[in-house]
């Protein structure tokens, strides 16, 4: 068997709230390999940010293992880079900045984190923006520096929380268009939340479902379709089908 680069094993989380046990995830079981792109998608409160923030190392699990290539998150690290839906940018920071951040906190010397600024801006397509300030981008311009400042730190696992849910619908579809191809050329392995049933098939190797109440996993499946795919074929739509059926319930 191929070594998981994430392997999330019997994972539960539980908060205290209100002097009482909230149990936002239970159970949870998910093998990623390296270069995978797994959606999870399922309604409001079924425990998805949760997971991606144990993945992130900014929550610790209850109960279970939650293992990158094979040792314990015990942490935050690089290797692991959120993307919010807010952004979480700098604000008083140019755009080359806040993509140099991590580098320069890391103790990069200078002239590294100039090449490493000026190819990440390059690659998300920002070079004419490279000195602009974050209020002076638009929602899919800050997405993407968003996305260069989680690779300038040399992330292997990129996680996003509905990193799109705030765009235009054309402004999202090219910013999945890109990240596809940022994915396939960085050999990124990425977990990705969204409630959207389409663009998980658009996006996703693998799309794990979700359910509340309590919070946990319900279904994982592979979307074998090539890329890009084309959310009008007959096979896109049996799909779109049968991942609704499984929110559904039918499961
Ligand atoms: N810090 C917290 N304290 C208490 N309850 C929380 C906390 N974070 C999440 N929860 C609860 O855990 C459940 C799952 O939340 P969440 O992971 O945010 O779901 P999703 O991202 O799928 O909408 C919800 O019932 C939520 O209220
Ligand atoms: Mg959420």
């Amino acid at each position: 068997m191929v070594e998981a680069i994430l392997d999330v094993r019997g994972v539960s989380k539980r908060f205290a709230f209100n002097g009482e046990s909230v149990t936002a995830l239970t159970d949870a079981n998910l093998r990623i390999e390296k270069g995978e792109f797994v959606c999870l998608i399922g309604p409001s409160g079924c425990g998805k940010s949760t997971l991606l923030r144990m993945v992130a190392g900014f929550e610790s699990v209850s109960d279970g293992e939650l293992l990158m290539w094979t040792k314990p998150v015990t942490g935050p690290g690089p290797d692991r880079g959120m993307v919010f839906q807010d952004y979480g940018l700098f604000p008083w920071l140019t755009v080359r900045k806040n993509i140099g951040f991590g580098p320069v906190a890391r103790g990069r010397p200078a002239k590294e984190v100039r090449a490493t600024e000026e190819r990440f801006v390059e690659m998300v397509g920002l070079t004419r923006f490279a000195d602009a300030f974050p209020h002076q981008l638009s929602g899919g311009m800050k997405q993407r520096v968003a996305i260069a400042r989680v690779l300038a730190n040399d992330a292997e696992v990129v996680l996003m929380d509905e990193p799109f849910g705030a765009l235009d619908a054309m402004t999202r579809e090219r910013l999945q268009a890109e990240l596809l191809e940022i994915w396939a050329k960085q050999k990124l392995t990425v977990l990705f939340v969204t409630h959207a049933i389409e663009e998980a098939i658009v996006l996703a190797d693998r799309v794990v479902v979700m359910s509340p109440g309590p919070g946990r996993i319900v279904a994982d499946e592979r979307i074998d379709l090539p890329r890009p795919r084309d959310p009008t074929s007959p096979e896109f739509n049996a799909m779109r089908r049968h991942l609704g059926g499984l929110l559904a319930g039918h499961h």
